[in-house]
């Protein structure tokens, strides 16, 4: 049975003072997790140990950082690496999400990198692909989500890519309000494991979960989640309020 997951991707937002109202919010909700359930928050790099503190007593709940570099060490200030995410006991990274690919020029190439010193640091990685809109109004999209699958995981072995799960964001759906329909995600997702199946098998990529990402929300989650591609989603604004991304975790099937 594929893990279905809410993970919420808090990027550049919250004081301390106020992830802690969030996280406090989410966890004391009272809800009964499926056992094929996983609750991710993805934090910016200050508040992982505290986070992973603060989450500790709740089994199915997971920390992530929100990136890592391409690097094992050395003199790359600013830089944080896959090993010394492990040390501190983290455990998941979102690696490839589109902001980075757009604002800090990482290229699948890199994205490969990445994924191989995660892994060998047993981080399980949410790996982003979409396409920006230009491309999706061609109607070109299944060809360019296919490219950054084929540049980024075809590398990895059968037992690496089991390790890791995917994200479909659509990037003209990325805060925009503007959700892909549960058609066209389903649509999407099926081509994503049809890419996976070609190259590791259907067994394999039966097994990947691969998490929808744009403008979900409370009020969209269940719908897009029972799509049977969709094994939940990966979530910007409305993780940030406490009321929305509890709606959308009792919306995982
Ligand atoms: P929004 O949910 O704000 O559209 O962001 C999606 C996203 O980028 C999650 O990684």
């Amino acid at each position: 049975m594929r893990k279905q997951i809410a993970a919420a991707n808090w990027k550049m937002n919250l004081t301390l003072e106020q992830a802690d109202a969030l996280v406090t919010e989410i966890s004391n909700h009272n809800r009964k997790l499926g056992e094929n359930h996983v609750v991710v928050f993805a934090v910016p790099f200050p508040y992982l140990i505290w986070v992973s503190e603060k989450t500790s007593n709740m089994n199915q709940f997971h920390v992530a950082a929100q990136n890592c570099y391409t690097k094992k060490s050395g003199a790359y200030t600013g830089e944080v690496s896959a090993e010394m995410l492990n040390s501190i006991g983290i455990k998941w990274v979102v690696l490839g999400h589109s902001e980075r690919r757009e604002y800090f020029g990482e290229t699948n190439q890199m994205l490969s990198e990445k994924l191989n010193l995660a892994l060998e640091y047993h981080l399980t990685p949410i790996f982003c692909c979409g396409e920006p809109l230009p491309i999706r109004e061609a109607g070109t999209q299944n060809q360019y989500v296919e490219q950054q699958l084929r540049e980024s995981l075809f590398g990895l072995s059968a037992e690496q890519i089991q390790k890791i799960v995917i994200a479909y964001e659509p990037i003209w759906a990325i805060g925009t309000g503007k959700t892909a329909t549960s058609a066209q995600a389903q649509e999407m997702h099926a081509h994503l494991r049809k890419i996976l199946a070609s190259k590791f098998g259907d067994k394999i990529a039966d097994g990947i979960s691969i998490l929808y990402g744009g403008s979900v929300k409370a009020s969209n989650a269940k719908e897009i989640f029972s799509q049977p591609d969709v094994d939940g989603g990966l979530v910007g604004g409305a993780s940030l309020i406490a009321t929305e991304f509890n709606t959308i975790i009792d919306s995982l099937k």
